[in-house]
């Protein structure tokens, strides 16, 4: 008796867990023990399932795909499975935190044909305690070598019609639609992150890790009588229908599922970044977070031009005085937009006119690259391609050499084109080996990418650090010329929550004058203390002060600016709820002090935010940017109170935000 009671008590669990008595699923659990995934094959269809303790984060769902000579997914037997485990530390050269754990139970099905050609497939899963990541592994083989993908077929089935944060595909260019927050079943396909609220206090994410080869990940639902939730693979496809062209060996990007218990643990989870591989480079010491500002606005407010004429933006003098500028209030960079032949017809199709070596005659690249090295600044170089991405290419190292030999070590790039070179989608694995080669040119160049109409960032920045930021949104520019007046107030309250998830944001916070004669009524949908608080809530290592100078001079609100970190020991969201309010404080990675950014929708709010992140035993002199009297996005964002106070870790602030307001705070160690 007492021997069947230690079988079934320890003996036949133990077994479960390691998924080896007959019959029984393979499973493996999170570190913690909270998340437990179950992969199995059943009538020749791989799949998996996750829960977290007793709940059901995902329900079984297929995995595998459709390949050019037809299925790929219901006709393997299981050979055996392989495990392993991980617990490491590793340094961000730069990030929102200093160190990231990378602490996972891994669990692999090696798969067979059963019958015709007998290829092979490995699904490989990693469960961590927020989330978990998997992906397909084709091992060198005979009949694999070229093959196309015509789908993937992996699903992610949610038990419930579930509440999600997501833009559609179709119809959206450069992931600049409005994140919407609808029940999944209302939905058309959508890109990813995809953000979805679970009864229970069960947040997760949906996303990629480590694209690369590959075609960008899209989730398309369907919904089952039970009320089930199916999300299927939707690969951006090439011009012609196929997803992926491969050869084995070679591996998918890693599909990612963030779990969490609140809104603000998924901003604070890793695993996209722990599924991407080491830092390749030896020597960081070229890549450099900092501030920069730039001739930019002014071209979006009409005051100046891109092309040459009399309005030209990027003119020797002009942009002189940005250096100048910079220099005074400690800005590191200075971008320039339009210092380059290409801008006179419309770029937007005669992107192949693009010199990405000759400068405008009323630009002295030199000269000013010299001016600027010897003020401490460096400018950024600008370079719109229209989308014609080979003309791109083929400039590329000579133009690269050039910028590296003058000392500019940042680049911009844009695409405004859909269409690379008129024919493959930006986001199609034609559009990602295109990405991956202008930020390994540079990397080999010394050099920063900042890339705006990109592909969705998958936290390559590990492996290559030289990848600072991304738009992949609707940025400030929106706030310039968008026909529905601006960015919601909503929005800022949401990217985080969502784009942010992928990666750092290009959204250039930061203006000050909300004036717009080019198009009247519309302009930043904010307070002009919420633009300072953006600078925390949205996370990039480069943020650009986006306004003209000439709205900076003498206002009082640039001290916060100036003395705002982009490089971080440690990340925290004390209060959150997605798309209404979030609060993020942040510990400068140079000194002990600390900053806080809340910003919220057309709620006025008031936040009660404990201070229990300081350290225990120290006091911080406080000043807070907050909305001032009167403050309302729509009828006056000027109103800005600065005050100081002192503070403690048992301190509780109350931080009132106007309606469309927010509050940026400083902390410094006394
Ligand atoms: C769109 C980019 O987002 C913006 O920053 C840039 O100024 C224009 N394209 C022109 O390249």
């Amino acid at each position: 008796m007492r021997k069947l009671n230690l079988l079934r008590k320890i003996v036949l669990p133990a077994l479960m867990l390691l998924g080896l008595h007959a019959g029984a699923a393979p499973m493996v659990s999170s570190p913690d023990g909270n998340l437990t995934l179950t992969a199995d094959v059943r009538n020749g269809k791989p799949q998996y399932s996750l829960q977290r303790g007793s709940e059901t984060v995902i329900k079984p769902s297929s995995l595998g795909f459709v390949l050019h000579d037809g299925s790929f997914c219901d006709c393997f037997k299981l050979v055996n499975v392989t495990r392993d485990s991980k617990d490491e530390t590793w340094e961000q050269p730069w990030g929102e935190v200093d160190s990231v754990r990378n602490n996972y139970n891994e669990l692999a099905l090696n798969l067979e044909e059963k019958k015709g050609l007998h290829r092979k497939l490995r699904i490989v899963f990693r469960v961590f305690n927020d989330g978990i990541g998997f992906r397909y592994e084709f091992p060198n083989q005979k009949n694999m070598d070229q093959f196309r993908i015509m789908d993937e077929v992996t699903e992610f089935a949610i038990p419930c019609d579930a509440k999600a944060w997501s833009q559609p595909t179709n119809g959206t260019k450069y992931y600049e639609a409005l994140y919407t927050c609808d029940p999944i079943s209302c939905k058309d396909t959508v890109s990813t992150p995809m953000t979805i609220e679970m009864p229970g206090n069960l947040f997760m994410a949906i996303h990629e890790a480590n694209l690369t080869d590959y075609a960008s990940l899209n989730l398309t639902p369907r919904s089952q009588a039970d009320g089930t939730q199916v999300l299927t693979a939707a690969l951006t496809p090439w011009q012609n229908g196929v997803k992926v062209y491969a050869k084995a060996p070679c591996v998918t990007p890693w599909r990612t599922v963030t779990v969490s218990d609140t809104p603000g643990g998924l901003i604070t989870s890793y695993i996209a970044l722990n599924l991407n591989e080491p830092c390749r480079f030896d020597d960081v010491s070229w890549i450099e977070p900092g501030r920069y500002v730039g001739i930019w606005w002014g071209m979006h407010m009409k005051d100046y031009t891109w092309e040459q004429g009399e309005k030209h933006g990027a003119t020797t003098e002009n942009t002189r005085r940005y250096i100048d500028f910079a220099s005074k209030h400690g800005f590191k960079g200075v971008l320039v937009e339009g210092w380059n032949y290409g801008w006179d017809n419309d770029w937007t199709v005669n992107g192949h006119e693009f010199d990405f070596l000759k400068p405008y005659p009323d630009y002295d690249l030199k000269g000013l690259q010299e001016y600027a090295l010897s003020k401490g600044v460096r400018l950024i170089a600008h370079n719109e391609t229209g989308g014609a991405a080979e003309n791109y290419e083929n400039q590329l190292e000579d133009a690269f050499a050039l910028y590296n030999e003058l000392g500019i070590n940042c680049v911009k790039t844009g695409y405004v084109n859909p269409l690379l070179d008129n024919r493959e989608l930006q986001h199609s694995q034609y559009g990602i080996n295109h990405y991956r080669k202008v930020l390994e040119t540079a990397a080999r160049h010394k050099i920063m990418v900042v890339n705006h109409e990109p592909a969705m960032p998958s936290g390559l920045r590990r492996t290559y650090p030289n990848m600072m930021a991304g738009e992949g949104m609707r940025g400030q520019e929106y706030n310039a010329w968008s026909d529905d007046g601006g960015n919601p107030p909503y929005h800022i309250c949401i990217l985080p929550f969502t784009r942010g998830l992928a990666g750092p944001m290009d959204f250039t916070p930061g203006i000050f004058n909300f004036e717009n004669k080019a198009v009247p009524g519309t302009h930043p949908q904010t307070t002009l203390a919420k633009q300072l608080a953006e600078y925390i809530v949205i996370y990039s290592p480069l943020q650009m002060a986006a306004d003209m100078i000439e709205n900076y001079e003498n206002h009082p609100a640039l001290t916060f600016i100036e003395s705002c970190p982009t490089n971080w020991t440690k990340t925290v969201v004390p209060v959150a709820e997605i798309g209404k309010h979030v609060t993020i404080a942040r510990k400068d990675r140079d000194s002990e002090n600390w900053f806080i950014g809340s910003v919220t929708d057309e709620t006025p709010r008031e936040i009660s935010l404990p201070l229990d992140f300081l350290d225990k035993d120290a006091s911080y002199k406080m000043t807070v940017y907050e909305d001032g009297p009167g403050a309302d996005y729509k009828t006056d964002p000027y109103p800005l109170n600065i005050r100081q106070e002192t503070v403690t870790a048992q301190s509780e602030l109350k931080i009132k935000l106007a309606p469309g307001g927010g509050s940026a705070i400083r902390l410094i160690k006394i």
